[in-house]
This record gives structure tokens, sequence and C-alpha cells, in this order.
């Protein structure tokens, strides 16, 4: 049984193979935390694990132990998880258990996304009910733990169950406390074009937080965290992971107190946020997931990218190859007619393409970013046949139809806008800021979800669509809702982020089969909540090969690569300015979901040449680079970055294929290897090189090598002949195909 309860010492013990979470109903009963980390016996109690360490509080509750849901009031001043204001202005809470259930499977959030589970054998789920008889508030905290993952789901619901309002001033996912402070915390960090770079460093004394407040989880910071041990690597070493399955403001947050210990909270950013609880009434935070490997941090990307991967992303596309798309943004931009982009379709099709997306420019009268957002009808001066005319066409060339939109957004120039100025977020008396001489449509109102949904159901339900990119350009700048009154303006930001998932919701119910990619100028928005209406998201705008080494191995480490969209764009690349060969250009994209953004009518025969096979190899091993486990083998953020490696395997280990990079190339750079992971020790793989050709490399490497060679000695990737070098140039890259012999009967265990 997963999940025990001893009424003898008052613990809960939430276990499985890999992990355990322990919790003690108090002797005041109060709920205290007492271990998370690796699976424990079942067999023994450990409630005298009490922290003595935290002697240094003058504890009201008079038992020195980290409380699980930690409130102001309990002597406890490090950061709270909860806390709510009372009608006589106090905030102090003193939460008592009150009971508790476990049952199988795992509840679904209201109106929130979350994890899920598809039998109720999947999971277990312990529902404690907290209670302030004073403050007339019940706290229910869950705790789902998944059978076979080192990862338990979390989340909380606050009920007034008073006569008088309640105000929630902050309301955390997950609170953890950790017995020392000897980790480093990693985190997602970048801006637009360089989104989800890693970035480490040591805790100390004090906080050290990540968070949002621009209504979108944003390209600065992910809602994901690691606390790891600073020896600890990608195989081996302790390490927490932190996820929020969120989307808007968020704070991810680790504060060590003076006698070393460690907290991690998550959840809702409490800065400008409030929820007022009127009697009666519920909030329900967004779900944490909380991971634990000692596996290294590759152990934790296993447990993330399989649970997001498979209890996350949810409908028709989640277990589906995804198409080979080509996208005409960076082709023609704002430039096109449907004869344009009829040739755009035929061309990538006569090259293998399966998907042909229509980006931003089809509506109202879009020639450039300053006009009709809002404005959802096609503009026939481009598309004289409509959009149902246009995808009528693109099918018949035997490729499917996708579409851009922008659904959150209203241009200032505008009917919609002209129509419904107050749509528009914003203070009444005061002007609104523009980003990209747009505003940002007020998702809180019922009406606008409304309108939003019968506008984009009439367009998605008239016209043949296969996949549609949502996307979202601006974050809030003012936030205020013309239907809030005063004294709830606070929830704003959170009631604007329910809005869009509500229309999401309603949108991929009533289409099922239409494959949704979330995009806010590039990767805005890349995050657990978007993931489980959208099982594959617009990585970076930044399309450059090189940006995109770091880009995409920062998100690897907490997303599955069947969620990273990666495209081919033109050179000199439109972001940088560099010019990387094609066919590194395809090396790197073929790790996630492949698509072309440029204008395959103007490409060489050569580069045509090379564009189909590239397409050709992608699908033949397409279930690998969309579903494979994804390995990181040598970091471009480690030394000085001029080499990257990673690689995926299939789930039998029968097929991988590894990506070896490298920036800039170096005069005599002597012998190297790459040890490789994640095979089967005991098959042996046949071993081919990508782009095929008959250089020193791939030589050494073609042919057949055991997998215990392949991890224990590894590829040769760099070789004794000085002169080898000499023609390959800077931004190379070669791919090592490994495919197991069926000859190879002998398993052992991964
Ligand atoms: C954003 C997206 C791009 C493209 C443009 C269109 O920047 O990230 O991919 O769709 O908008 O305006």
């Amino acid at each position: 049984m997963p999940i025990v309860w001893s009424a003898e010492s008052q613990t809960f013990h939430l276990r499985n193979d890999r992990i355990s979470y322990i919790l003690r109903v108090l002797e005041h009963g109060a709920l205290g935390q007492l271990y998370f980390g690796g699976a424990l016996s079942e067999a023994r109690s450990y409630a005298h694990l009490l922290r003595r360490e935290f002697v240094g509080f003058s504890n009201r509750l008079g038992e020195p132990v980290p409380l699980e849901y930690p409130t102001p009031g309990s002597g406890d001043y490090r950061v709270p998880a909860l806390v709510v204001e009372q009608a006589d202005g106090s905030r102090v809470l003193d939460l008592r258990y009150a009971s508790h259930r476990v049952f199988s499977g795992k509840p679904a959030l209201t109106n929130l996304p979350s994890t899920y589970v598809e039998g109720y054998g999947e999971a277990d789920t312990l529902e404690i009910l907290l209670a302030d008889v004073a403050a007339d508030l019940e706290v229910r905290l869950y705790y789902t733990i998944f059978n076979d993952r080192p990862a338990i789901a979390r989340h909380a619901r606050i009920r007034n169950v008073g006569h008088s309002r309640l105000t929630i001033h902050c309301a955390m996912s997950v609170s953890l406390d950790l017995p020392d402070s000897d980790w480093e915390m990693l985190q997602l960090s970048g801006a637009w074009a360089r989104e989800r770079h890693l970035v480490v460093r040591p805790l100390q004394p004090g906080s050290a937080s990540i968070g949002s407040l621009r209504g979108a989880s944003s390209h600065h910071q992910n809602p994901f965290v690691a606390l790891k041990r600073p020896s600890a690597t990608e195989e081996a070493g302790e390490v927490y992971g932190f996820s929020l399955v969120y989307s808007g403001n968020f704070l991810a947050e680790a504060e060590v107190e003076p006698f070393g210990t460690s907290r991690v909270r998550l959840g809702i950013h409490p800065e400008g946020f409030l929820w007022a609880l009127e009697p009666g009434s519920e909030f329900v935070t967004p779900e944490a997931i909380a991971a634990y490997s000692d596996a290294g941090l590759g152990g934790l990307t296993d447990a993330f990218a399989s649970l997001f991967r498979d209890r996350l992303a949810r409908g028709v596309w989640r277990n589906q190859p995804r198409p080979v798309l080509i996208n005409n943004w960076e082709g023609t931009y704002f430039d096109f007619d449907e004869e344009k982009l009829l040739a755009i379709a035929t061309s990538a099709k006569e090259l293998g393409m399966e998907l042909f997306v229509l980006d931003d420019g089809w509506f109202g009268q879009r020639d450039d970013d300053t006009t009709s957002l809002g404005d959802w009808v096609v503009n026939r001066a481009k598309l004289p046949d409509g959009l149902d005319g246009l995808a009528r066409k693109v099918e018949a060339l035997g490729m499917r139809f996708g579409l851009w939109i922008e659904p959150e957004m209203i241009s200032r120039r505008s009917q919609l806008f002209s129509d419904h100025a107050d749509w528009a977020v914003g203070v009444p008396s005061r002007a609104r800021t523009e980003g990209r001489s747009q505003y940002v449509l007020d998702m809180s109102r019922h009406e606008v979800v409304d309108h939003l949904y019968n506008v984009l159901s009439e367009i998605l339900g008239r016209s043949s669509i296969s996949y549609v990119k949502w996307d979202m350009n601006r974050n809030i700048t003012e936030p205020f809702s013309a239907s809030l009154p005063a004294d709830r303006q606070g929830e704003f930001m959170h009631r604007y982020i329910l809005g869009v998932y509500e229309l999401y919701e309603r949108l991929t119910r009533a289409f099922p089969n239409i494959l949704f990619e979330s995009c806010a100028g590039g990767g805005g928005r890349f995050d657990p909540g978007m993931l489980a209406y959208a099982p594959q998201a617009w990585t970076s705008d930044d399309t450059d090969a090189i940006e995109r080494l770091k880009i995409q191995w920062g998100t690897s480490l907490a997303y599955p690569i069947s969620s990273m969209a990666a495209h081919v764009s033109a050179v000199p690349n439109h972001q940088v300015g560099r010019i990387v060969p094609l066919q590194t250009r395809a090396a790197v994209a073929f790790f996630g979901v492949l698509g072309y953004e440029l204008d395959p009518t103007t490409l060489t025969d050569d580069d045509r040449a090379l564009v189909a096979d590239q397409v050709k190899y992608y699908k033949a091993r397409r279930e690998v680079f969309q579903g494979g486990r994804f390995l990181r083998l040598r970091s471009p953020f480690e030394g000085d970055g001029n080499e990257t490696a990673w690689m995926t395997v299939s789930a039998d280990r029968k097929r991988g294929v590894v990506g070896h990079y490298r920036v800039l190339n170096r005069p005599h750079p002597g012998p190297a290897r790459l040890k490789l992971r994640g095979l089967d020790p005991a098959a042996s793989y046949r071993v081919s090189v990508w782009p095929a050709g008959d250089d020193p490399i791939a030589t050494a490497n073609t042919g057949v090598r055991g997998g215990d060679e392949l991890m224990k000695v590894g590829l040769v990737v760099s070789s004794e002949d000085p002169w080898d070098s000499r023609d390959r140039g800077d931004f190379g890259a070669r791919l090592f195909d490994l495919e197991a012999e069926e000859t190879s009967r002998r398993r052992t265990r991964p």
C-alpha cells in the first residue's frame, strides 16, 4: 500500500520503490513534515525523526519540527506557505489536523490543468483536512504518489467555513523543508530568443528566488527549480525538482535560515495577489510536482519528462507521431498571397513535409504587426477563397493545414477595439502601455472568453484545420479588470490565466483532433500548464542552431523533447545573423518536433536534396526523436561551451541517436571520445554516421559496437590526425545512429 497511516505513531508514510514522504500529526494537532527523499522501509516507524535542529525557533507548538503548510504565528519566522487575513485584520493562523482519507487514483483540479492517471491503480492520493476553528478556515492538502515515479503531486484547497470574508494573500502549492543547506539552486532563466538557459547558484543564508509578475510564466524564468548537491552530475547524486503546473505569475524560492536548514516554496506569486474568500467558497492552488532523484539531473529529467509526456499532455496527439511541418513565418512574414503559400506548400510536400502552417497575417488588415488582432476574419485580398479554400488546396497536395492565432490579444487598430475598448486590460483612468502595438484582452471576463470561443470555434469548424499555433506576444503591464470590484483587483492575474485555461479547455474538447502548439513570442509560456492542453510548444523564436543548443539543453531539464518544437530556418539567421551549415541546423532541430521555417522555393537544388534527405532521416527515427529517453552528455554551459552532445534512446533501448556539436573548429584538437549512456550493455549496436561520408570520424565509428563499449569507451568524436578537421569548418555537427542487432538476445535490466 503506497500510503500508510499509523494511528499509533500518528504518521503518514507515502511510499513507492523510489521515494518516501513522511508526515506526522504532532501532539498539539499541527501537521509536521518529517521527510522527503529516497524510499525508506515501510515496516518501521519514523516518528522519532522530529527535527531537533529547529530548536532556534520559539515554537508555539512546543515541538521543533517544520510544519507541512507553514503559516504566520507558529514561531517560525521563515517564509510561510499560507497567509490569510481574517475579519479582525489578523494573519495569525493555527491549522490543526482534523481528518484524512486515502483513495486510489488522483482527483482533477477544479478549473486548473493537472497531471492525471488513467487507472485507479496508477496512483494513490492522501487528502488531509486541517482546520483553524478560530479563523473559520479549512485547508485540504492533497498528495498523490504515483506507483512508479519518484514524484509527488500536491495542491491545496482553502475554504471559508465562517460568515465573514477571508482574504488570501499567499497560498503556495508546495512548501518543503530540508535539513541542511548544502545545495545549489538550478533555474532555467533567460530572455526572448535565449530562453531557459541553465543557471546554478549555491544556496546562502537568506533567500534565493525566481518568479514572474508578467501575467505569464515568461521568457525570463520558468516555473521550475531544482536543488542539487554541489557534487551531483547528470548521472549521480541527490537532486530535488519542483515544477508548477501553471502559466501565470509564480514564485519559486529557497530560503536558508540561520541554523542552516532550507525551505523551498513554489506557487502563485504573492506579490500583487489576493483572493477574497467569501463564506462557503473555496480557493484551489495550482498543482506542484515535487520529485527526488538520487541519479543526478538525468534522473530528474526522466521523472519530469515521462510524467509530463504521458500523464500531463492529453488527447489524441499525446502518443501520436507529430507531423513534420513547414511554417511560412520566416519565409514570408506578412507578405504573402494564396499563390505564394501554395508554392511553398507544394515545394515542402515534395521535400517530404506533412503539415503546412499559415502563420500571422491572414486576417483583418494585417500587413504588419500594428493592426487587426481580434478581427479574426480572413483577408480576402490575400486569400480570395478564404481559409477553407486554402485548406482544401493544401490538403489536395497531400498535406494537412494548420493555422496561427493569437486569441488573447487586441490591436488598438481593430474593429474589436472600436466595439469593445473596455475588453482591453488596463486602468480606465490611465493610458495603457502598448507592446508590439497591441493590448491584452481581459480573459478574466466570461463574455470575452465566450466571444473568443464562438469566433474561434466557427473558424476551426468551418475549415479543415489540423493544427493550431496559439500565440501570445506581450505581457500584462497594467493589471486591472473593469469587471472586478476595487477590493478584488488582486485576483485579476490569476483570473486571467483561469480564463485562458477555460478557453483552451473548451476548444480542445470541441476539437479533439486538432494538434495545438502553444507559443508566446517564442518560449514565453513554455510551462506545464500549457502542456496540459498543447502537447508541444514553440521553444524559442531563436532558430539559430548554435543558440538552440543552450535553449534545448536547458528546456530538456524539465520537459520532454516531444514538447519542443524545433525548426530549421534560412541563413543568415534572422535572429543572430549567423551562418550555420544546413546539416547542422537539422541535426539540432531533429531533437524535438521537427519543422522548417523558410521558403523552400528559394533553396538551391543541392539544398533541396539535403532537406529531402533530412526529412527522410527524421521520419525514419521519428519515434526516437519525439518519444525517446533524452540524455544529456556534454553541456554547452560547461567549460568554454564549445562542445555539446546529447542522445535519445527508445524505451526498449534498441534504437538511439547521438548528436555531437562543435561551435568553433579547433586546429589539431587531438583524439577525443564521447561516452554514451542509457544503452543495453549486452546489445550490439550497428553504428552509422550522419551526414554520411568517408571522413575519418565516420570510418572510425561505423560498424558494430557493444552497448558496454559505447558507454565505457565511447565514440570517436575527434581524431588524432591534425588534417581531419580541415574541411569541416565551424558549427559542425554529426549524428550517430544506433540500431541494436536482432541477434542480440541477452537482455539485462536497465
Ligand atoms: C511570435 C511567434 C512567431 C510568429 C510571430 C507572428 O513572435 O513566436 O513564431 O508566429 O509571433 O507574429
